[in-house]
């Protein structure tokens, strides 16, 4: 179980207790948060689940495949901390996690 927080453009967040297994993306599109979409159902093809990263925790998540580095550089407002959340697995080590939405995406 890990607390996840996704946080809108506009700086409206909203805590979810996550259960372990789940990707960031059913997490979120399971509890209606605004601007995740998951329109591949976490195929890593649609790019709909973009959020970026909470800086203390890049080192907890295991790298992109090179396959979704590939999908990511195609998107308007890529960073390095940019991830597909349907890639991202929820664990305990995620615990308090803050995923932003990009205003591309979310509320603005
Ligand atoms: S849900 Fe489509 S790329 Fe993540």
């Amino acid at each position: 179980m890990a607390k996840i927080i996704f946080k809108q453009p506009d700086g409206e967040s909203v805590d979810i207790d996550a259960r372990n297994g789940f990707t960031l993306m059913e997490v979120a599109v399971n509890n209606g948060v605004v601007g995740i979409d998951g329109e591949c159902g976490g195929g890593c093809s649609c790019a709909t689940c973009h959020v970026y990263i909470d800086a203390n925790f890049i080192d907890a998540i295991d790298p992109p495949t090179e396959y979704e580095t590939d999908l990511l550089e195609c998107i308007v407002g890529y960073t390095e901390r940019s991830r597909l959340s349907c890639q991202v697995k929820v664990s305990d080590a995620l615990d308090g996690i803050l995923l932003t939405i990009p205003s591309d995406q979310g509320l603005a």
